[in-house]
């Protein structure tokens, strides 16, 4: 690591361990096979051919390794979910949706490394028993794609890819499938409707869990382009070596994607829960523009909650309960999750006191009231409502009942739904009305309260007749 160069301006912050991003903006590298082999690659596909599928899976849950789209979720776990005995064939799908607004890390792993990616899927697909997989990546993604295309096609004439691998008999293909560009298409069971030609409706779970019912039906594994790179890492390491990098229950290095009010919002890779979130803003990303104070963070893509900068928060139990400030959250799964939020896809977006917070949640609303669905009503009519309602307050045509009436809506999608869009809609709504109640209530018109109070009054009395 030590003797790795990176373009001029672009080296690693000395806080982060570069493992998943290890040649990302890396001097004198490229996607190219030839670049990768002479780095060492795909000798982690070399070892893990010669274990036993059971064996690789164990290792990756001995690292503890936690999905890196958006849930957590233990990837180890969710392969043993697969049914034993299965006669069907099994599918492994890559997400590289990166939908989630604030999230830019999946694409520079496919851009800078994209080898990488399919060393981790090969050994995933020999592990699950999957001959065949899927990367599903947005269409707003073209140069990825064919950056995926291109290294596929060198993998398998080396021999990595294709019949008899490495002369295990194991046999792989791997297609990549162009999404059309919508935020749901991420979800996974959309995905899969997409993936096989249809609209991304989401599907109910259950039954439809992918891993017992998934691609056509069959046994499928969905993850994350990220935590698929890690399972090489996992191999390379050895999974109790790996479970040494980051914290109990939050193992590994994560990718952060920084974007809002800093000097220097991008990327970084940090030991996950070794950095807290004052660290990421004032050391990593040089600190709040000039004069500015610090009025909000949403901390794992758009969907989580917010978080106010004033805010303390109560960790742990009993004797061992203690208070800390926003600027000493360490960055894991589990104390964001105590904290109220979430650490999801990794996208931190930073807002200052410049910023209007019904602006902010206008602007939230505005995506999700475009990306919903429409499968499910409380979904499709909520999230325009929503939308609709905060649209009046930024033009300070709203009322402020209005404020009310807006969580009301909010708490009616969430848990109601389909899907966890649900969810993603509603609780940026649900936090904010919570967090920042006063502000978003100054920015409506109490002048409008009666002729809203009559206008319902109008509307009552027109039904009634
Ligand atoms: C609305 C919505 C959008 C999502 N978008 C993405 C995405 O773009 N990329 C992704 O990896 N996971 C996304 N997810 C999570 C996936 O459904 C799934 O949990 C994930 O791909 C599993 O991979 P992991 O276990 O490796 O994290 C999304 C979930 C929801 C509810
Ligand atoms: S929750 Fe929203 S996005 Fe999910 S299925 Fe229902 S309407 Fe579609």
């Amino acid at each position: 690591m030590s003797q790795i160069k990176y373009i001029a301006g672009k080296e690693p912050h000395a806080n982060e361990t570069r493992v998943i991003f290890k040649n990302v903006d890396r001097e004198s590298w490229d996607p190219s096979i030839e670049t990768y082999l002479q780095d060492g690659g795909y000798d982690q596909q070399k070892k893990a051919f010669q274990m036993e599928p059971g064996e690789i899976t164990a290792e990756v849950k001995t690292a503890g390794l936690r999905g890196r789209g958006g849930a957590g979720f233990p990837a180890g776990l969710k392969w043993s979910f697969l049914p034993p005995n299965n006669d069907k064939p099994v599918y492994l799908i890559c997400n590289a949706d990166e939908s989630e607004p604030g999230t830019f890390k999946d694409r520079y792993i496919i851009h800078q490394d994209p080898h990488q990616l399919i060393e981790g899927m090969a050994i995933s697909c020999f592990a699950v028993g999957a001959n065949l997989a899927y990367i599903y990546i947005r269409e707003e993604f073209p140069e990825g794609a064919q950056i995926l295309e291109t290294a596929i096609a060198e993998a398998h004439r080396k021999g990595f890819l294709g019949k008899d691998i490495l002369g295990t008999g194991f046999e792989l293909e791997i297609y990549v499938h162009r999404g059309a560009g919508a935020y749901i298409c991420g979800e996974e069971t959309g995905l899969i409707e997409s993936l096989e030609g249809k609209r991304p409706y989401p599907r109910i779970k259950p039954p439809y869990f992918p891993a017992a019912m998934g691609l056509y039906l069959c046994p499928t594994i969905v993850n994350n382009v990220e935590t698929l790179c890690h399972v090489k890492h996992i191999i390379g390491m050895g999974g109790e070596n790996w479970s040494k990098t980051g914290t109990p229950n939050n193992t590994g290095t994560r990718i952060l994607c920084v974007s809002g009010d800093v000097e220097k919002p991008g990327y970084f890779e940090v030991q996950v829960g070794k950095v807290t979130l004052g660290e990421l803003i004032n050391d990593m990303c040089g600190g709040l523009k000039a004069g500015r104070k610090l009025k909000a963070v949403i901390p794992g893509g758009s969907s989580a909650k917010v978080l106010r900068a004033d805010e303390t928060f109560k960790l742990g139990k009993d004797d061992d309960a203690k208070e800390i400030s926003i600027w000493d959250i360490p960055m894991d799964f589990d104390t964001l999750a105590a904290c109220g939020s979430m650490a999801g896809s990794g996208g931190v977006i930073i807002m200052d006191d410049s910023r209007s917070m019904s602006w902010v949640i206008n602007n939230l609303n505005n995506f999700y009231a475009h990306e919903s669905c429409g499968q499910c009503t409380p979904c499709r009519e909520g999230s325009l409502w929503m939308k609709k309602i905060t649209d009046r307050v930024v033009a300070g045509k709203a009322a402020p009942s209005d404020i009310d009436q807006l969580d009301a809506v909010a708490r009616n999608i969430d848990g109601r739904t389909i899907c966890a869009f649900g969810e993603a809609a509603s609780w940026p709504t649900e936090s904010f009305v919570a967090k920042f109640r006063d502000e978003l209530i100054a920015d409506t018109n109490p002048e409008l309260e009666d002729a809203f109070v009559n206008a319902e009054a109008l509307t009552a009395a027109a039904n009634l007749k």
